[in-house]
């Protein structure tokens, strides 16, 4: 399903029924002590689990602390959420492959309707917000909850919530390089990536960043090269020619269990299994089932993770919302 970057692009343009590129007129509800975010409410999501209703209570929540705040700093100023709804659009599919369009026609819906507040909560997922910057001439500040891919990078008011692919290739170059942990004490210059094809939006972008030749990771390893499917993967792991010892996955811990399942593994094999937003490894009591012997996992601490984000005290969009009615707003902060 993933196409070049250019190709990508055409298909995309041609995807979008008429339209070129557009500036949003937009009059933004943003003055007079009055703060307004606009959260897009897709149907297209990088995360199945989510529902309108989560994401709704989940801003709501947030919008609270932030008055919170706000009022015991002694600024009096109005802080609102509104939704926004893709109604009467025909954006039946939940997965992010539809989701090109959808971010622009609501964007296009609240410049028309002139519902635009300071900030946009646009889509997490990558073609839609790539499409957005693709088409649009976006000068007001956007979140999201996502948008992970490499498309998405450098883009000035862009604030992505959850580490981006960019985020994870620099901390794998560094970690490769590393070679004075108790369990890691030389550095390393090679590796396979095993993609499926099935993966979860965050892990596909993830993936597809350490696929791409252009990518950092690809150009500072000396050997890298793709698993494509669990036969290629299973043959590496006892494979004697095999030109790296280090696997990545990405997934959770059940991905290891079907595909390593009572195999035989090379004692030398390592697998990094890249499982950034799962809490489940700091829940009390937890112990590695044997299948995950050979794997070391890189996830975030729960505070940093997307479990409830939206609800804790610190969540990153709480904190960035804060400080953009503070006025000092960064865009870059989080990369
Ligand atoms: C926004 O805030 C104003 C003033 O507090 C309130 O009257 C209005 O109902 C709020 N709108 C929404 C959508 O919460
Ligand atoms: C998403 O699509 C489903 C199925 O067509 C529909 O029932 C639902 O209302 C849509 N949700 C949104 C937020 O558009
Ligand atoms: C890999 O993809 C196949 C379908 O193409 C699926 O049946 C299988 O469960 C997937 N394996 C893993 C480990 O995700
Ligand atoms: C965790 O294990 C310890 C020692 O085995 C036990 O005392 C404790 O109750 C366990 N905690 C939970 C939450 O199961
Ligand atoms: C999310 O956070 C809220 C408030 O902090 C808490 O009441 C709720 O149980 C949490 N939900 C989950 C699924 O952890
Ligand atoms: C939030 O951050 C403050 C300091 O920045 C810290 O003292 C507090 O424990 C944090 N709360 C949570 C729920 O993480």
């Amino acid at each position: 399903m993933m196409m070049p970057p250019l190709g990508l692009a055409l298909w995309l343009l041609l995807l979008c029924p008429g339209l070129m590129f557009w500036k949003p007129q937009v009059n933004q509800n943003c003055n007079n002590g009055r703060y307004e975010i606009s959260v897009l409410m897709m149907n297209n999501s990088a995360f199945q689990e989510s529902s309108s209703d989560n994401l709704k209570n989940a801003v709501n929540m947030g919008v609270e602390i932030v008055r919170q705040r706000l009022i015991s700093d002694g600024i009096y100023v109005t802080v609102n959420a509104t939704f926004i709804y893709s109604e009467g659009m025909i954006y039946k599919s939940t997965d992010c492959r539809s989701s090109t369009c959808e971010g622009l026609d609501l964007l296009k819906q609240i410049s028309y309707e002139k519902r635009m507040g300071c900030v946009l909560m646009g889509p997490s997922c990558t073609y839609a917000t790539f499409q957005i910057y693709l088409d649009t001439d976006l000068n007001y500040p956007m979140i999201s909850a996502g948008s992970f891919g490499l498309s998405c990078d450098y883009k000035e008011t862009l604030t992505r919530l959850l580490s981006p692919a960019r985020k994870l290739t620099y901390f794998l170059v560094d970690f490769w390089k590393v070679d004075n942990l108790p369990f890691k004490t030389y550095s390393w210059t090679t590796a396979y990536v095993f993609k499926n094809g099935t993966e979860s939006e965050d892990c596909f972008w993830y993936l597809n960043a350490l696929e791409a030749g252009v990518s950092y990771f690809s150009q500072e390893l000396k050997f890298k090269d793709m698993l494509r499917g669990e036969d290629q993967f299973q043959k590496i792991l006892t494979d004697q020619t095999r030109k790296s010892n280090v696997i990545v996955v990405c997934g959770k811990p059940n991905i290891i269990a079907s595909l390593m399942g009572d195999r035989e593994v090379s004692e030398d094999i390592v697998i990094i299994l890249v499982d950034l937003f799962n809490v489940d490894y700091f829940k009390d009591n937890v112990t590695a089932p044997d299948y995950m012997k050979n794997v070391l996992v890189l996830t975030l601490h729960p505070e940093n993770s997307a479990s409830n984000n939206s609800l804790s005290q610190n969540s990153s969009l709480v904190s960035i919302v804060y400080r953009y009615i503070y006025g000092h707003y960064c865009f870059l902060c989080q990369g």
